[in-house]
């Protein structure tokens, strides 16, 4: 992919209908990605499509159950039917951990997370990947979090996930150099979308002041704030950049 020609190029998008996932699909179909938004809640994935297109962009919308491998498939046949091609996807559908200690986890809540976080991407990447091979090359950014880089009190599945993410965003990225495909992970720190300020989320007000405690730049973050390096990471301007996880998390991780 050369700079400047990203008209025409196609991204999906997963966990497109809401926060980072929405966020980034607005971001890419700016630069003049044609993109895809992928959700477990098509209503949402809709939604974003609509605000895309209100913003003389292109997008279209679909169902995909990440823990599927199946729909996973579907998703990138589906693009591939759609629009021709598969240029970049973000891998970004996620739920959050149960705030308990490993001891207290069930086997299902840990399977739960494990199968949305972790095994999510594997499926995603299964499936794009010879798309992308077929098509002599691509890029691919996968969503861990600060807590695939450290650990946190009573976050062990969440943690376990997203740093599974960052390792098998290392390990595919070796796989796939030769293929033109670039494979790197954004790793955001406390960003302002629903799964951490909505009426569900697990953060109470005294756990996110916590976590911003060891902030430099003290608020959350808008979710835009994430997309920018992920739109980045999708461009040609990060043509050496591959096997990465990179940090949007106000210097959390620098302390
Ligand atoms: N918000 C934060 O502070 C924060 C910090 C670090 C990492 N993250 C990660 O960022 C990613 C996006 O989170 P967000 O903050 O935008 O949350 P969000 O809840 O706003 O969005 C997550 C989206 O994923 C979708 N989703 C959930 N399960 C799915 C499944 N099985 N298949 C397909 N889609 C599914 C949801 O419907 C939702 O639209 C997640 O991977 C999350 O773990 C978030």
């Amino acid at each position: 992919m050369q700079a400047g020609s990203i008209q025409g190029r196609v991204a999906i998008v997963t966990g497109g209908g809401s926060g980072i996932g929405r966020a980034t699909a607005l971001g890419l179909a700016a630069e003049g990605w044609t993109v895809v938004a992928a959700d477990i809640d098509e209503a949402a994935a809709q939604e974003t499509a609509r605000l895309v297109g209100a913003a003389a962009g292109q997008a279209s919308a679909l169902r995909v159950d990440v823990t599927r491998d199946e729909d996973c498939a579907a998703m990138v046949a589906q693009t591939l039917t759609r629009h021709g091609r598969l240029d970049a996807a973000f891998n970004n559908a996620g739920i959050a951990g149960y705030p308990l200690r490993t001891v207290d986890h069930s086997p299902a809540q840990w399977q739960r997370v494990i199968d949305v976080n972790l095994s999510g991407v594997f499926h995603c990447l299964r499936h794009e990947i010879p798309a992308m091979q077929r098509q002599g090359g691509g890029a691919i950014v996968n969503t861990a979090s600060i807590m695939g880089l450290r650990g946190a009190f009573g976050g062990s599945a969440y943690c376990a996930a997203k740093h599974g993410v960052v390792g098998l965003t290392k390990a595919a990225a070796l796989e796939c150099g030769r293929d033109g495909i670039r494979i790197n992970a954004v790793c955001p720190g406390y960003i302002d979308t629903p799964m951490t300020t909505g009426e569900e989320a697990i953060f109470s007000d005294k756990l996110l002041d916590a976590g911003l405690q060891r902030a430099a730049i003290r608020r959350l973050a808008r979710p835009e704030e994430v997309a920018d390096m992920v739109v980045w990471l999708c461009s040609p301007r990060a043509s050496y950049v591959t096997g990465a996880s990179f940090t949007v998390d106000a210097g959390v991780t620098a302390s």
